[in-house]
């Protein structure tokens, strides 16, 4: 897909999700959070759902939480947020920012899974056990934060990259340094494993003997 096309995709889905008003906390929500970003980047960030802030502005992570992700994004890897793509399982504000319920995850499921698919970037981040368990059920993230692995899904292999929600980080000073630590994992899987040694040609080898 070019980059226009992305775009469109992904304003028709973010449409959708604003139309939509079959769940309570979408009747309820001041402004639906469908997502923003570059298309075309490498890294997707899949939070849990939009809280107070989110909701009065229409954006992903723009409240304290999001002030940490900006902040550890430009400090260890030299990138903005505008670089990115940003994103959650679930679309709305639950109230009283309790938990995202099952059935308000599978009402955003498709929506999330067409985000995907449309930015096919190579590394998703999950922040916090929700989006974490879309990806890798049946583990617990203090296990496994930090530790990257290839998940296929919609028949795409991705790189899933389970990190701590940075709320969380903000509220634990020990997190806080685990938090960290994973972003500098996560810049050493973009860049290139080993430099490319180009092979000496056939001639060269020969009049080594
Ligand atoms: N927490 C989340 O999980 N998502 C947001 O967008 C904001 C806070």
């Amino acid at each position: 897909m070019t980059t226009q096309e992305k775009i469109d995709e992904l304003n028709k889905v973010a449409q959708e999700i604003r139309d939509f008003k079959s769940l309570d906390i979408a009747k309820n929500a001041i402004h639906a959070v469908p997502g923003e970003g570059n298309p075309d980047t490498k890294i997707m960030f899949i939070g849990e759902a939009p809280g107070f802030n989110e909701d009065r502005e229409g954006r992903p992570f723009v409240g304290q939480a999001g002030k940490l992700l900006e902040k550890t994004l430009a400090e260890v890897m030299n990138l903005k947020r505008d670089d990115v793509y940003i994103t959650n399982i679930v679309k709305f504000r639950p109230p009283d920012n309790r938990d995202p319920t099952p059935v308000e995850i599978e009402a955003c499921r498709d929506w999330l899974d067409r985000q995907i698919s449309i930015i096919a970037p190579k590394i998703i981040c999950t922040l916090g056990r929700f989006s974490m368990a879309k990806f890798i059920p049946d583990v617990t993230i203090s296990r496994v934060h930090g530790q990257s692995r290839f998940v296929e899904f919609g028949g795409i292999k991705y790189i899933i990259f389970p990190m701590y929600h940075p709320a969380a980080a903000l509220r634990a000073g020990s997190m806080m340094q685990e938090f960290i630590a994973d972003f500098h994992k996560l810049k050493t899987l973009l860049s290139p494993v080993s430099p490319i040694v180009p092979m000496p040609p056939p001639q060269a080898q020969t009049s080594l003997f």
